[in-house]
């Protein structure tokens, strides 16, 4: 029996890195998927990997979470395709670096937007068809940056804090409900998010992680799906570290 078998469950930020690496390692799992990001292309292109790999096509969603209207949209979109849903993984995300006296207000509310607000506001739609089944589970992607701060990371680090926040609160409030919801906080993973960094930055990160090397979507993904799954039916208000050893 596969960890997700015959689940339903929907992906944000599913068009490139951690999200598609979920979407594709849910689907080898035996989910049935509803993808959301802005880009189709990147949307398509996670579902034509998932066909390929010979799991059920997903539905895609084009949609801004950092537009409300563009969100409900989606949220009508997805009652369209199902009634259904065991599973949520909150993971679209972006990083604006600024050293704090360079961040401009719009490039606050745009990170905050995207980040955390959406975040909650699609947890609150998913808790209401899970609430309806009394059970399901939620994923928030976090980050490390939202336990330890980092320099040029005040606005970034102040949402994924966030993140942390609205999960242990939603994970206390939707127990009740049968929902468990947890978030997992990577340390630095090799996708499209880190590429500018300077590489005599990515050399002093290196210094920091325990086991000396970046992590991979596909190790991020693998620890989502455990926490979708039964296999962590125990487990709610938790944030795991998928970090290398870089938070010890
Ligand atoms: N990579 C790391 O080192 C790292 C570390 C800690 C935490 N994280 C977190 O992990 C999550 C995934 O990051 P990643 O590394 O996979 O980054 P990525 O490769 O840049 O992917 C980000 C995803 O989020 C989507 N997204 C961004 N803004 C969106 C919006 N307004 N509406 C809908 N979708 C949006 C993007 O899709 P579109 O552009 O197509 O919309 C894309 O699919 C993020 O929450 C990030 O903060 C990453």
């Amino acid at each position: 029996m596969k960890l997700l078998q015959d689940r339903v469950g929907s992906i944000t930020g599913a068009s490139r890195g951690i999200g598609r690496a979920t979407a594709l390692e849910a689907a080898r799992q035996g989910a049935r998927l509803i993808l959301i990001a802005r880009s189709r292309e990147g949307l398509e292109e996670t579902a034509h990997q998932v066909e390929n790999e010979g799991g059920v096509r997903p539905q895609i969603i084009v949609c801004d979470v950092a537009d409300e209207s563009s969100l409900k949209t989606a949220f009508r979109e997805m009652h369209g395709y199902t009634k259904q849903l065991d599973f949520l993984v909150n993971n679209a995300g972006i990083l604006r670096d600024a050293v704090i006296g360079m961040i401009s207000t719009k490039q606050i509310l745009e990170v905050l937007h995207t980040n955390l607000i959406s975040l909650i506001q699609i947890m609150q739609f998913a808790a209401r068809i899970m609430m309806g089944a009394k059970s399901g589970s939620i994923v928030n992607i976090a980050s490390i940056i939202g336990r330890s701060g980092n320099e040029g990371q005040v606005v970034y680090g102040a949402s994924k804090a966030g993140v942390i926040g609205a999960t242990k609160s939603a994970a206390r409030e939707l127990a009740p409900h049968g929902i468990r919801v947890n978030a997992v906080a990577p340390g630095v993973i090799a996708t499209s998010m880190i590429a500018n960094i300077p590489e005599s930055k990515k050399e002093e990160l290196l210094g920091s992680i325990k086991m000396n090397r970046l992590g991979q979507p596909e190790e991020v993904a693998k620890i989502i799906c455990v926490l979708a799954s039964d296999y962590s039916s125990y487990v709610t208000g938790q944030i795991l570290g998928v970090d290398g050893g870089m938070w010890l």
